[in-house]
């Protein structure tokens, strides 16, 4: 299939894009832009309003207030069937009484497509999706990954220029659902399509997206590179939800900015560095954040002392648990093949970490 021009056809942004079902505020307030050509991943927990938003920008759900803008056209009232935009869901939704072949010209067919042109089409797009071949097939005869195959040929087959995908993979076994995470990831480059995918998968999300647009609540966290977010996250609930994360509660020695290292009491004992995320006043509350990978075992010499309560081989890594005293436990993840000596439980350690890896949020900062 011919690659497409990337133009700003195939932008789509949002603004203060605000959803209410009765009482609850599915989605509150957000605002995106998706350049065209981008592979943005909407990503958040359950009910965190991931559909409602692309509902929204596909034209299934009207908003309660705010703005949808596709190609920088106001799109916010527009019907679904106007918007040129091609979807994939989660559950296959071929036409089961159709052949392969069929089921890819409809959305031609319903465009009033000539008959060849149709067949010449379909055929393109199923070699897209490497299933030249199967096209007289009946749905039915195909596997779970098959016929999400079909269901992305059929939405590329009149070259939309925006892709709408809603846990597209998520009834397919994990290894399938690896492969495909690069075929789409593939395709969507060689294409040249703008995609907005949703998922609750955060491997997913950061395994095929330009950028991850992390929701909770109906409330966009952050929007970022999938490195950004890692290293940087924004919020507590963003260190939280992407990998994994230590957080301990303490209070700011002297006034910190944003982004200046800080002393930290950490409540319960212990005095620690970090880097500020928010502004925080002398004395503020705060909380902690720091990787498990990031942390960093000694033997005891009168440091933040901890023991060693429990310890986890996983293969590629070993995870370690140490209590700092006071309800106070500590994650450390040590990669195989680093040559770091064994620590068994009960062993006293020292728990450290460079300010640099640990993140300062004031205590009332979301998530
Ligand atoms: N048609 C509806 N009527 C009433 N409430 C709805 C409707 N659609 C969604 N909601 C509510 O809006 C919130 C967001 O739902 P949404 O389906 O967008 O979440 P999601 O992030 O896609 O979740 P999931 O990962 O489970 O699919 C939820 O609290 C949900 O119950
Ligand atoms: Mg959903």
């Amino acid at each position: 299939m011919a690659r497409n021009a990337v133009n700003s056809e195939g932008r789509v942004a949002v603004h203060d894009l605000v959803k209410r079902f009765g009482s609850v505020a599915a989605v509150d307030g957000v605002s995106l832009d998706v350049a065209a050509g981008e592979f943005v991943a909407l990503l958040g927990p359950s009910g965190s309003g991931k559909t409602t938003i692309l509902m929204a920008i596909a034209g299934f759900e009207y908003p309660t207030s705010g703005r949808v803008e596709i190609g920088g056209e106001d799109v916010t009232w527009a019907p679904a069937n106007k918007r040129n935009l091609g979807m994939v869901f989660q559950r296959y939704t071929l036409f089961p009484h159709m052949s392969v072949a069929e089921n890819i010209a409809f959305p031609l067919k319903m465009r009033g497509i000539g008959r060849v042109e149709r067949e010449r089409r379909a055929l393109a797009a199923l070699e897209t999706v490497r299933l030249a071949g199967y096209g007289e097939r009946r749905t039915n005869q195909l596997s779970g990954g098959q016929q999400q195959r079909i269901a992305l040929a059929r939405a590329i087959v009149y070259q939309p220029r925006v892709l709408l995908m809603d846990e597209p993979l998520s009834a397919l076994d994990k290894n399938l659902r690896e492969e495909m995470q690069l075929e789409i990831k593939h395709l969507q480059q060689q294409l040249g399509i703008t995609v907005v995918f949703v998922t609750h998968d955060q491997t997913e999300a950061m395994t095929m997206a330009d950028r991850v647009a992390v929701l909770d609540l109906g409330r966009l966290q952050q929007v970022g590179a999938p490195r950004d977010l890692y290293e940087a996250p924004a919020t507590p609930f963003v260190a939280g939800f992407i990998g994994e994360t230590n957080f301990l509660p303490g209070r700011a020695v002297a006034a910190a900015a944003a982004g200046e290292t800080l002393a930290v009491d950490l409540d319960g004992g212990g005095r620690v560095a970090a880097v500020a995320v928010d502004r925080l006043a002398a004395g503020a509350a705060l909380r902690l954040a720091v990787r498990p990978e990031r942390v960093r075992l000694a033997p005891s010499a009168g440091g933040l002392g901890g023991t060693v309560v429990e310890a986890i081989y996983a293969g590629v890594a070993t995870t370690l648990i140490a209590e700092l005293g006071g309800e106070r436990r500590v994650r450390a993840r040590i990669a195989a093949g680093t040559g770091e000596r064994n620590w068994s439980d009960g062993e006293a350690v020292d728990v450290s970490w460079r300010p640099e890896d640990a993140r300062a949020f004031a205590a009332g900062a979301a998530g």
